[in-house]
């Protein structure tokens, strides 16, 4: 019998992450071009309109790279799990919707360090 409530319990966690993911998936839906305003407005300043044109030749170029990886990076600069003063009191101002944005913007962008897919 009590399997038999495990079993539902465990239903019903399921389902609630399923709604979750259900409305986590909506919010995150990103829009490249709200991250290209963002980007223009702000970090072409140093990373380039581009993306490919840093200001500085030890900035990192943006343009085509992984969207997951620029998204993991700015959230890490957000939380301090990645430490730099510039960038991180840059990632310090953004939502998770500019992240979100940010990173497909940059990610959509001819690169020069990979592959296109
Ligand atoms: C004042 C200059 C400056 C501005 C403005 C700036 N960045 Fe940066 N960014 C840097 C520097 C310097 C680094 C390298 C930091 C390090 O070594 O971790 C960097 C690194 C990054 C990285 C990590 C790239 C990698 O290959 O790991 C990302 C992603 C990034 N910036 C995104 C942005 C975004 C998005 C914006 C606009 C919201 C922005 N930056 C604005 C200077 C800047």
């Amino acid at each position: 019998m009590s399997d038999l409530r495990f079993f539902r319990s465990g239903g019903i966690a399921a389902l609630a992450g399923t709604f979750a993911l259900f409305v986590a998936g909506g919010a995150q839906a990103a829009d490249i071009a709200q991250g290209k305003e963002k980007a223009d407005q702000v970090c072409a300043a140093c990373h380039g309109k581009d993306g490919n044109t840093p200001i500085d030749p030890s900035y990192p170029r943006l343009a085509g790279q992984h969207g997951d990886y620029l998204r993991h990076a700015l959230r890490a600069y957000q939380t301090d799990q990645r430490k730099n003063p510039i960038m991180g009191a840059q990632a310090k101002q953004l939502s998770r919707a500019d992240i979100d944005n940010l990173a497909a913007f940059y990610a959509s962008l001819p690169g020069q360090l990979s592959h296109q897919r």
